[in-house]
């Protein structure tokens, strides 16, 4: 199985709210469709879930947030989640919509609902998720990450690779000059994070995946403006990116 994340700084433009990049999703799309492996797609938030998030100060950690927030965040996600199976769908995916609410409970996974997605992938379905805002209990509610929700997943159902479709080219922010967006020894990002990420931005991917690929599977952060680098990476044809080995 390939796990996929698509970085909502791909399939999104984080400068301006509320808008999605149509035609990068769709040539992202019309790669993913080339992989004859079972398949799992994650969605991140963007110009959508972390604009709104922002706006009503809603952060990871469960809190007593406005809900008219948790409203308008999930509301939002909702659309940025229709416009990406819309493209799916068009590009003859047979997405299968599962918001996080349905594998989830409060922060907790829940094991067997993650374990049929896996059933799921196997069919001629491919399970589409997202980063969301997630009810926690007591009144409580956080941003679950669409790169928690991907180690998550990992951690249970040890995809074969494990692909961040990212803005950039890897950690570098450009493979031929190799300028590292990230500063491995301070462990911190070089360049400044977006104030719009509420869920971490880079620093985010990078831990989870040092997760994934610490629990022994490979993981591969690809640039989605070079889409074909992902059906290259999952045939193994050629690899450009950033590869996390265990
Ligand atoms: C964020 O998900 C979801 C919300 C803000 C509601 P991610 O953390 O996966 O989003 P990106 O990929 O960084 O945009």
């Amino acid at each position: 199985m390939i796990l996929i994340k698509l970085g909502g700084s791909i399939i999104t433009n984080k400068e301006k709210p509320l808008s999605s990049r149509r035609k990068t999703i769709n040539n992202i799309m019309k790669q993913i469709k080339k992989i004859k492996e079972p398949k799992i797609i994650v969605h991140g938030g963007g110009s959508y879930g972390h604009y709104w998030s922002v706006k009503y100060d809603m952060h990871t950690k469960p809190a007593k947030n406005d809900m008219r927030g948790v409203a308008i965040v999930k509301n939002s996600m909702v659309e940025l989640n229709k416009i990406i199976l819309d493209i799916a769908v068009k590009n003859r995916i047979n997405a299968y919509c599962l918001p996080p609410t349905d594998f989830m409970n409060g922060n907790k996974p829940i094991k067997n609902k993650i374990l049929t997605i896996n059933d799921i992938s196997k069919s001629e379905l491919t399970p589409v998720t997202f980063g969301d805002a997630l009810w926690f209990g007591q009144k409580k509610s956080y941003i679950l990450s669409g790169d928690v929700i991907m180690t998550t997943i990992a951690k249970i159902l040890k995809p074969r690779l494990s692909i961040f479709v990212l803005n950039v080219d890897g950690v570098y922010s450009n493979i031929k000059s190799k300028k590292l967006i990230y500063d491995f020894k301070k462990d911190r990002p070089k360049i400044a994070t977006n104030s719009m990420d509420v869920t971490g931005g880079m620093t985010r991917k990078i831990t989870e995946a040092a997760k994934i690929s610490k629990a022994g599977m490979k993981v591969f952060f690809v640039n989605g403006n070079k889409p074909k680098r992902i059906s290259d990476a999952v045939t193994g044809k050629k690899f450009e990116g950033t590869m996390f080995r265990s």
